[in-house]
């Protein structure tokens, strides 16, 4: 042990060699001092930490009294945390000035959905949002009101037993009803179906009788919505256009086909390609051809002495013999070459 009047020595000189005590640290703005006294020793060290919310900016932290016992000026700057962006949020929006510490964000949904969570949240002194992000979750439509033993049912065409906000559904009417307007109705933004469709019994009236041609199988009974029948035509007639008509949501009949008329040739005597084969007018096509068939005649190139072929077609009934044929008589043919035989031009 060191007697008494020693340590009361050595206290003074350490005083003295110390120098001057430090007072009370200067207060900043937006942080605190570690340890707060009313006099600090040479040598003693202090530090800074900014508020909670706030981080360093710029500046140092730590200080020390100095011999003078003068704090030297305080140079470090406390900013605002920032929160990091609280989104995305699907099919909402997220409404914001700044992300910074304290900041409120509200939140909202785009039409068709609601926000599930809550409205609003704050940038922490953490720098973490409060609370969940939230969701919006699609409105739900009930299912559409049809009656179970109506004519009228519908299939879901979207994936799920429950029907939301854009959903389809596409409906269907019970056989012989005819649906009219939108086979397809659509989840509204407000939980609502857009338009449904209704069923309803239509009647077409017994089918027409076409010129030159006959109803297969009509039988005198009602026709019905989407009912058919088909037409067939006379021997030598063509028929242009569908078989069959069907039966329209209209009460009408679509349109029914035509028997197009076959054509005479119109020459005595001449040498035609027919499908490909040199035939006799006379011999071999005195019936005719039919609508839509069509035959070469031979022409005469008369300053060259050669033979070239133009194409006529029958058109319902109509035909064209070309210009430049020259249809000879029994007579002449006896002395004259045949133009088919001439050599092609
Ligand atoms: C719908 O589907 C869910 C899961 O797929 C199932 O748990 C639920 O029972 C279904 N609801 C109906 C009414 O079918
Ligand atoms: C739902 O919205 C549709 C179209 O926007 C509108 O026609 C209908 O009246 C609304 N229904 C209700 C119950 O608000």
């Amino acid at each position: 042990m060191l007697p008494v009047p020693l340590i009361l020595w050595m206290v003074a000189l350490a005083h003295t060699v110390a120098g001057r005590a430090c007072l009370r640290p200067p207060e900043i703005l937006l942080a605190a001092v570690d340890v707060i006294k009313e006099e600090y020793h040479t040598g003693e060290e202090i530090t800074y930490t900014c508020n909670p919310g706030y981080v360093p900016q710029s500046g140092q932290r730590r200080y020390t009294c100095p011999w003078s016992g003068k704090w030297p000026i305080v140079t470090l700057r406390c900013v605002r945390k920032i929160c990091p962006y609280p989104g995305p949020l699907r099919n909402g929006i997220i409404h914001h000035t700044s992300f910074y510490y304290q900041d409120v964000v509200t939140f909202s949904c785009e039409p068709g959905y609601i926000l599930q969570g809550p409205k609003t949240s704050q940038c922490l002194a953490n720098g973490q949002w409060s609370g969940k992000l939230p969701e919006c979750q699609p409105v739900i439509c009930p299912p559409p009101p049809v009656s179970e033993f109506g004519a009228l049912s519908y299939r879901n065409l979207n994936p799920g037993n429950i029907t939301v906000f854009q959903d389809v559904v596409k409906f269907e009417c019970l056989p012989p009803l005819a649906l009219i307007g939108n086979e397809i109705a659509t989840c509204l933004a407000n939980g609502t179906w857009s338009e449904l469709p209704e069923c309803i019994s239509v009647q077409c009236p017994y089918p027409e009788e076409i010129e030159n041609g006959f109803i297969n199988f009509a039988l005198h009974r009602t026709y019905n919505y989407n009912d058919k029948v088909t037409y067939g035509c006379n021997p030598t007639y063509v028929l242009d256009g569908a078989v069959d008509s069907t039966c329209e949501k209209t009460g009408y009949w679509s349109k029914k086909p035509t028997c197009r008329a076959p054509c005479k040739i119109p020459v005595k005597r001449a040498t035609v390609l027919y499908n490909e084969q040199r035939v006799k007018v006379q011999d071999h096509l005195q019936q005719g051809i039919q609508h839509a068939e069509m035959i070469w005649f031979f022409c005469k190139n008369k300053e060259q002495h050669c033979s070239y072929t133009v194409p006529a077609q029958c058109l319902d009934g109509n035909f064209q013999v070309p210009a430049c044929f020259e249809d000879r008589g029994w007579f002449i043919s006896i002395f004259k070459t045949d133009v088919a035989d001439l050599t092609p031009c």
